[in-house]
């Protein structure tokens, strides 16, 4: 039995469509029926459940909300809710998969690509909840996934492919930022890595997925509107201030999860299936 937290999000969701196409019995929930905030139950539920896995999918992802209003919840959901459920899994005897973010990184290494084992430094509140999360799983536990991911785009959630879509409706032109560098990530090709690292049974320890290539978010904008008559303008960060500080180049080093054999699209190969999806 595998569980899920969160299963009812962006990446969540599609990770149910495939467990179900592989046919693996899960339980998928979410803050209704296991509020993670909540540590006595969080511990109850695991330990009465006994999952052989937990998909820990929950988190607090309002990026720039948590720099004000959000965060008091976002320490509670992504630090405290992530403690608890590293607890209850390790005494639950549960394998743990958390999914994390580029945003540990400060996003100014100027030499390659961020390797798993770098030096981190998250410059917002969310990235600094999320690496403070990943080291409570570590803390306590053993045997886990921590998979850092960036960009994510998947027809379960709002993300940028959507907004730049919505925003193409109304809009003869964008201007989108073009000093910030990361990889997109299909929720297609986490959840099957996701997948992946247990079918295989491969090393425990730290991960990053995302899809091959990368990008600024304006060269992003440029293909998923190709198809359009919008016109998309390069800007500058400091032309688009938002309240949370991104990384300015958070490109993750993938060659640990392409060392296990695992093939990994581009993002314009994944942005393609994902436009011929529908819901
Ligand atoms: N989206 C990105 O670009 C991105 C980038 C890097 C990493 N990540 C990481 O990827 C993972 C999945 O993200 P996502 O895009 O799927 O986010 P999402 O759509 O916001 O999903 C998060 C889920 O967590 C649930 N949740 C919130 N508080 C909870 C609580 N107290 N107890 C139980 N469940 C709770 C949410 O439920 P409600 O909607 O009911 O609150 C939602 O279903 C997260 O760990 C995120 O940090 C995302």
């Amino acid at each position: 039995m595998i569980l899920l937290t969160g299963g009812n999000g962006q990446l969540g969701t599609e990770l149910r469509k495939l467990l179900d196409e592989k046919g693996w019995d899960y339980i998928s929930t979410d803050a209704d029926v296991l509020d993670i905030t909540d540590a006595e139950k969080t511990m109850e539920y695991i330990t009465d459940l006994k999952p052989e896995l937990i998909y820990h999918c929950a988190a607090y992802t309002a990026v720039d909300k948590a720099e004000d209003e959000g965060k008091e919840l976002d320490e509670k959901i992504n630090v405290e809710g992530t403690r608890s459920v590293a607890k209850a899994a390790k005494a639950a005897g549960s394998k743990l998969v958390y999914i994390s973010t580029d945003y540990v990184f400060d996003g100014t290494r100027k030499d390659g690509m961020y390797q798993v084992d770098d030096t981190t430094n998250p410059q917002s509140e969310y990235g600094r909840t999320k690496l403070l999360g990943e080291q409570a799983v570590q803390e306590v536990m053993e045997d886990y996934y921590i998979i850092r991911t960036s960009w994510v785009f998947g027809i379960y959630g709002h993300n940028f492919v959507y907004t730049m879509q919505r925003l193409a409706e109304t809009h003869k032109q964008l201007t989108v930022v073009n000093d910030q560098y990361g990889r997109p990530t299909w929720t297609r090709t986490l959840a099957e890595f996701m997948t992946f690292v247990i079918e295989n049974g491969a090393p425990f320890g730290v991960y990053h997925l995302s899809n091959e290539n990368s990008c600024s978010w304006f060269e992003f904008a440029k293909e998923i509107l190709k198809d359009t008559d919008v016109e998309v303008l390069p800007v500058t960060s400091e032309e688009y201030p938002q309240k949370a500080k991104r990384p300015q180049y958070s490109v993750m080093d993938l060659s640990k999860a392409k060392e296990l054999g695992f093939a990994i699209p581009t993002w314009q190969e994944a942005l393609e299936h994902f436009l011929k999806l529908e819901k």
